[in-house]
């Protein structure tokens, strides 16, 4: 139940897929409204929340990634056509992808900042600055970077959403299903 089968997902992939997806929205909503705040101090306080909790995802991404690797790969539903088995694989690549590029980018920004503000994440610890150039111009393009990886993450993670409606509500498969029951639970359930 904990671990995936070839079957399905197991428990611990579900709450990571879940509590990833819960702070990447929130991560989303607080990156977009920290800037655009008039108090300046309000804006100060949630851009580094904003930081801390990009390192959190970072953290429990490289959790994510070492759990996937050291499980079996839940086969796709048997009901999906080619085009979709192949679309959804390249959108799940794509979201790992940007669940690492995101926070490095973001961590990369504040390193080449030429304010060089330091990061206390979550009140606890100093970050390290990443080896980057500290610069104008360094800074500039690390923050067209992040800003670009945002929007294509809000795109992404939007289709991807439509996606698992679409199989709940038109298409009445289990895909949905698949990432809230772990794979031993629902097995027991038929039987
Ligand atoms: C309401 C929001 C979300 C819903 C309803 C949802 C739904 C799902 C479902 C049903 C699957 C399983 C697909 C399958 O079995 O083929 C899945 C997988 C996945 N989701 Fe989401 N998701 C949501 C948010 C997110 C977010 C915000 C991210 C990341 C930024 C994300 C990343 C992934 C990844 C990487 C997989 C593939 C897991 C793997 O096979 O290792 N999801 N999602
Ligand atoms: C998955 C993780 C992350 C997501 C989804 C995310 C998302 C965003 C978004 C949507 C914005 C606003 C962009 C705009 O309005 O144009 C933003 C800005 C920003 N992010 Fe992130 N971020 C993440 C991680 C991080 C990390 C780890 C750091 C630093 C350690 C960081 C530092 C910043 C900073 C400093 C800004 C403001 C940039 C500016 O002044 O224009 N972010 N982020």
């Amino acid at each position: 139940m904990l671990r995936n089968t070839k079957d399905g997902y197991g428990l611990v992939a579900i709450v990571l897929h879940w509590t990833l997806a819960v702070l990447v929205i929130g991560q989303i909503g607080l990156g977009l409204a920290m800037l655009r705040v008039a108090d300046k101090r309000l804006s100060f306080d949630l851009i580094q929340w904003h930081k801390s909790i990009g390192l959190l995802i970072l953290a429990l991404f490289v959790l994510r990634l070492a759990w996937r690797l050291a499980n079996p790969q839940p086969a796709p539903e048997a009901s999906l056509k080619r085009w979709e088995k192949t679309a959804s694989a390249a959108v799940h690549r794509l979201l790992y992808a940007l669940l690492l590029a995101l926070p490095l980018s973001g961590w990369a920004l504040v390193s080449a900042s030429v304010l060089g503000i330091p990061t206390l994440v979550f009140g606890l610890f100093l970050l390290p600055h990443l080896p980057v150039e500290v610069s104008e111009a360094g800074e500039a393009f690390w923050r067209s970077t992040h800003h670009l990886l945002a929007f294509a993450a809000i795109l992404l993670i939007a289709g991807h959403i439509l996606a698992a409606l679409r199989h709940r509500i038109l298409l009445r498969d289990h895909v949905l299903q698949r990432m809230l029951r772990p794979v031993g639970a629902r097995k027991r359930e038929r039987t």
